[in-house]
């Protein structure tokens, strides 16, 4: 078996399920909180606590100072059968305050209560001020030794593994936010190196709003909730955030890539990631080039449609983030190849003409091509989200030698900022000592008490120079891989505030990534401004920003206006001569289905021969059968994850039928608001919802036997992308291979070119 393979892996999962089992009934679903079924009864015998999940990993159980300690990780949280206090005093009960007889007052000795109490009326903490949801989870970076020729960094050699944690997010939405809003999301990721820590905190795109740090705390406030009545939550379709991005026009490019797509990823695991900034490598001899890091998903880059997207925003708030960890816990790891554009480091620190010390510009891979450098896996989900997702604090100067960061006036601001803002949200200077944050190298520095120390240190003298500790922490030379700070030339000039007149270019960049979308994607992203704008109060603003679209693009701008119901205006700039960068297109090829949902509609009492062998076959192909059916339990002795009530079409990727179920029991509008669809159906109207709904959103639909009834009760039988087969088998296989190119993109002809 090829366990690179992620499809592979679960394949011989199951196949080695099935065959210790035989029963049909296994593999289950991935979702089950805890590692062990509960009993009925509460559990009364006394024994430790139960192993972690298979699939759950932790942070090393390493000292504050980066030292291995061999402790199991379980015993870091939780030791013992025994309920105890915070100071491991065992208890009798948990239940009753100390009381002066069983109807009180509660004594005020009781210090259990008040610990209890205490603790818990301590358990928030200051949210992040942007990026502040976010699902994480551990891997393994194994370098492919391209990079040895560029950098000296050690982690980088032919290879070496390197344990990381990785953080995704969306940057507007509060903690609690939906996953799916359309938003820019985070990609930060914590390299734990034996020469330090090495994070790349970047986004899914590739180019930022602003070209200055000192603009952030101006666009987050554009783009958070109105201060006054604070809505709309994680949301850019109102008026502050059109109001800034179309006066502060550097601002356009990021913003469409938020409209196009990629401002809905359909996981995370389909998401591309950027390092945004220049970064400069140095090599063991002094040499340096400047690089933009790329990180390529396995699965190719996939978005949602934007009604599915709002759809699940409230039936699965937690749609990303449960995708992350079903596809982890199922075997499927998230994969991506860590590229790197190479540019020579020149004086002038531009590459074809673009300033590479401008965010907000992207060096098309066609002109310097992404070379890959090594693999990311994720393959195991955190134990604990408050103390791995919740604590783990990222730092662009977190950086090992080897690595060095450019004059980008962005990427400065930003080195200031995280350790600012993690100082007041992990309360106290020594964050780097809470379990995730630690490193996996020596660490040996002159920090010392502050809020929460975790080391114990020794010696008298944090200091240098001192002979009292016998000189030590002494400094590091090349020999020894210290840090290069690289000595690059600086500039005489004045102290200025202001920008290079090579930032003044705001629009030719936005006009390639439109001229280089797909016919769809523009739809999309017409779609979305015309969305967006629409939600605006105001109609200046809305004008405004169609004198930026025109500026843009004509045909972007007049269909905008169209739906604004407004007057497309003249651009004021001359639109630029670009070269389109296929590239950025994410439509056209084709990609491995690994972790996505099957949902498979059964008739109780149909014909359900070929319903465990397909759901088998979904299993073996690295997806995951959902079956769904009139009422929960079994059907035909297969277990039902979904009924008509509790499916919805936006939780899978496709949908097989294989029956036409008549409608259920409980297909009443009184009962469920889905089952008014339709007059009287010989189909459970819940069943041709879900179909019209996947149909809607371009997903793949097959049936076989009776199922093809129901294409053509919903009218969609013989469309793109809607097929039948001879038999469940050949249904799941035209599907599949449909699947591969993500979406049946050619259901929906574009009316733009
Ligand atoms: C290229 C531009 C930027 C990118 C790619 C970026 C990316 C990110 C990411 C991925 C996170 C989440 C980290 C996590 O998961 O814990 C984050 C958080 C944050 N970012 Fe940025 N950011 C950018 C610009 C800025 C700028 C210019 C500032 C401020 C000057 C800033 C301030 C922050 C702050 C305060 C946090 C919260 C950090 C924490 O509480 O730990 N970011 N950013």
């Amino acid at each position: 078996m090829d366990s690179s393979k992620p499809a592979q892996v679960v394949k011989g999962v199951v196949e080695a399920a099935v065959e210790k089992v035989g029963d049909v009934l296994t593999p289950d679903v991935p979702g089950a909180p805890g590692s062990a079924p509960p009993s009925l009864d509460e559990p009364t015998a006394p024994h430790g606590p139960l192993p972690p999940k298979d699939e759950q990993g932790a942070p090393d159980t390493r000292t504050p100072t980066g030292a291995e300690t061999g402790v199991p990780k379980i015993a870091k949280g939780q030791q013992g059968a025994y309920l105890t206090t915070a100071n491991g005093a065992r208890l009798r009960d948990t239940d009753h305050s100390l009381k002066a007889g069983p109807r009180g007052p509660v004594l005020l000795q009781d210090h259990h209560l008040r610990e209890k109490i205490m603790h818990f009326d301590h358990e928030r903490i200051p949210e992040r001020v942007v990026h502040a949801r976010g699902a994480g989870a551990h891997g393994v970076f194994v370098a492919n030794g391209a990079a040895e020729k560029v950098t000296r960094a050690g982690f980088l050699k032919k290879g070496r593994e390197t344990p990381v944690f990785v953080r995704f997010s969306t940057v507007l939405g509060s903690r609690g936010s939906a996953d799916t809003v359309r938003d820019t999301r985070g990609f930060a990721t914590k390299f734990y190196t034996d020469e330090g820590t090495f994070d790349l905190v970047g986004n899914n795109m590739p180019v930022f709003f602003i070209q200055d740090a000192i603009k952030f705390p101006d666009i987050i406030h554009a783009g958070k909730p109105h201060p006054d009545r604070e809505i709309p939550q994680a949301q850019s379709a109102h008026d502050t955030f059109w109001d800034f991005v179309s006066l502060h026009t550097e601002a356009q490019h990021h913003t469409i890539w938020n409209m196009s797509d990629r401002g809905i990823p359909r996981s995370y695991r389909t998401m591309e990631g950027f390092g945004v900034h220049t970064f400069r490598l140095v090599d063991d001899a002094g040499a340096t080039v400047l690089v933009k890091f790329h990180w390529k998903p396995k699965l190719g880059v996939h978005s949602l449609e934007w009604e599915e997207a709002q759809l699940i925003n409230g039936i699965d708030p937690d749609f990303h983030r449960r995708d992350l960890y079903d596809a982890i816990e199922a075997g499927a790891y998230p994969e991506w190849e860590l590229g790197i554009q190479v540019f020579p480091d020149t004086p002038e620190e531009t590459f074809a003409g673009i300033d590479l010390l401008d965010p907000t510009k992207i060096v098309p891979e066609e002109l310097a091509p992404v070379q890959p450098i090594g693999t990311l896996t994720l393959n195991r989900t955190p134990r604990n989200f408050f103390a791995e997702t919740e604590q783990v604090a990222f730092h662009l100067g977190h950086l090992p030698p080897g690595i060095d960061v450019t004059n980008d006036p962005l990427l400065q601001g930003r080195l200031f900022s995280y350790l600012d803002t993690q100082l007041t949200r992990l309360g106290g200077p020594n964050f780097p000592q809470i379990p995730i944050n630690r490193p996996h190298a020596d660490v040996n520095d002159m920090l010392r008490d502050g809020f929460h120390q975790q080391a114990v240190h020794a010696g008298v003298a944090p200091y240098r120079p001192n002979s009292l500790d016998g000189g030590n922490p002494f400094p590091a030379g090349d020999r020894e891989h210290a840090f290069v700070d690289v000595p690059v030339t600086v500039a005489e000039a004045p102290k200025v505030r202001a920008a290079p007149a090579s930032f003044d270019d705001h629009f030719s960049q936005v006009r390639l990534f439109w001229t280089s979308m797909s016919p769809v994607e523009k739809e999309h992203i017409v779609r979305a401004y015309t969305f967006e704008l629409g939600k605006c109060y105001h109609q200046a603003i809305k004008e405004r920003q169609l004198q930026c679209l025109a500026n843009i693009d004509p045909v972007l701008c007049e269909q905008v206006a169209t739906g604004l119901g407004l007057p497309a205006p003249q651009p004021t700039v001359p639109l630029a001569e670009v070269q389109p960068s296929p590239a950025l297109s994410q439509v056209g090829r084709e990609w491995p289905a690994d972790g996505r949902m099957v949902g498979i509609v059964v008739d109780a009492d149909g014909d359900l021969d070929d319903v465990g062998e397909v759901r088998r076959a979904v299993f073996a192909a690295g997806m995951v059968p959902l079956l769904i059916a009139a009422h929960g339990g079994t059907v035909g002795g297969l277990p039902v994850q979904r009924t008509f009530a509790t499916a919805r079409s936006v939780e899978f990727d496709a949908v097989l039928l294989a029956g036409a179920p008549a409608p259920a029991p409980d297909a009443l509008p009184a009962r469920d608001a889905k089952a008014g669809a339709a007059g009287s159906p010989t189909v459970d109207p819940r069943v041709l919802l879900l179909v019209e709904e996947a149909w809607r959103h371009a997903k793949a639909i097959g049936a076989w036997g009776a199922g093809a009834e129901v294409l053509r009760q919903t009218g969609v039988a013989g469309s793109p992308g809607v097929v039948t087969g001879g038999s469940g088998a050949e249904a799941l296989e035209s599907v599949r291979r449909l699947m591969a190119a993500h979406r049946v993109w050619e259901r929906f002809p574009a009316s733009v070119a």
